[in-house]
């Protein structure tokens, strides 16, 4: 049975009809074609599908449409837009802290759900934040740092 579901999808609104048990990771990655959205373990362990829901970042991949109705979603496509997200960026090239890219979009995610609500985050915090998003190259240290200069960067403009 199809479900009509109300949402705003990167500061859009928009009307997704489907199953509501429909999860929301393929809905972003094949209805919206947000392919920015990562499918990597399919079981909520390892945070390449993360996105923000109403600004707490979650694994999409563990989220029926159902619970999604009249919710915001934010995707790496419309984060990307921000001001935040070009410190980010600025500071994951800064060190490097992109190898094969793939854990990237939800890494930067995890990143913004720190900074958003914590503009001044110590290391551990900044740690604490990512450890639901895992990194097979980078041994997460240039990844920390990246954070911290995105940090440092946004002071005062945030
Ligand atoms: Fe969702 Fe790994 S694909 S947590
Ligand atoms: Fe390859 Fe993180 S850069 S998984």
């Amino acid at each position: 049975m199809n479900n009509v579901i109300k949402f705003i999808l990167n500061g859009e609104e928009t009307t997704y009809t489907g199953s509501a048990d429909n999860r929301l990771l393929d809905v972003l990655r094949d209805e919206y074609k947000l392919t920015g959205v990562k499918c990597g373990c399919n079981e909520g362990e390892c945070g390449a599908c993360s996105v923000l829901m109403e600004g707490s970042l979650i694994n999409s991949c563990m989220v029926a449409m159902g619970r999604v109705n009249g919710l915001k979603v934010v995707t790496i496509e419309g984060f990307s837009k921000t001001e935040r997200f070009s410190a980010l960026e600025k500071g994951f090239a800064a060190v490097s802290a992109v190898q094969c890219g793939f854990c990237i979009p939800g890494m930067i995610l995890a990143g913004e759900a720190i900074l958003s609500k914590n503009p001044h985050p110590t290391e551990d915090e900044i740690r604490e934040g990512i450890s639901g998003n895992l990194c097979r190259c980078t041994g997460y240290n240039a990844i920390v740092k990246a954070i911290n200069i995105a940090a440092k960067e946004g002071n005062g403009l945030w």
